[in-house]
């Protein structure tokens, strides 16, 4: 196994519950009262390892999610999430100036750099990004094996694993 194929833990789960909101709602505010943001860099020096990532969710175990679950792998560059077609994996970031986006809160995902906010499915609904995140292949290698997010190969925003 290389090391692209290493199974990592996600970082956190997020679900769309108030305490989540109310946390974003406080970096939201901070944010806000230094000044804005204008002049935010990017939390994100560089871009993250492409390539084929091993994670530790399986398809049977995130299909069993609420739609709107999604599964930090920030440290990796994408989120994988569950909608009512099936599951995904996005971009973390930002198309505007590359910060890596927060996590999602109800039915957005924001930038904290300069204030972008993205639907769940990484259509643009605030600038000043104004491209959508792009979306990543999924695969489950074999039945019941972690999912394979493979960063190196964009698919349309449609695209499910089911
Ligand atoms: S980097 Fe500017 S809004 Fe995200």
């Amino acid at each position: 196994m290389s090391k692209s194929e290493t199974p990592v833990a996600p970082v956190e789960t997020a679900t769309l519950d108030r305490r989540m909101f109310c946390a974003s709602a406080l970096v939201a505010g901070a944010a806000l009262a230094c000044g804005g943001g204008s002049s935010a860099t990017p939390s994100t020096p560089g871009p993250p390892p492409a390539g084929p990532h091993t994670t530790t969710d399986t398809k049977a175990a995130l299909l069993g999610t609420a739609d709107g679950t999604a599964r930090d792998y920030r440290n990796l560059g994408f989120l994988l999430l569950k909608d009512a077609t099936g599951l995904y994996a996005m971009t973390t970031i930002c198309t505007h100036m590359g910060c890596t986006v927060g996590l999602p809160v109800g039915t957005r995902i924001a930038c904290p750099c300069h204030g972008s906010q993205y639907d769940l499915q990484g259509g643009n609904q605030v600038g000043p990004a104004v491209l959508p995140l792009v979306h990543f292949a999924v695969t489950e290698p074999s039945p019941g094996a972690f999912l394979v997010v493979n960063t190196a190969q964009t698919v349309s925003d449609t695209t499910r694993l089911t």
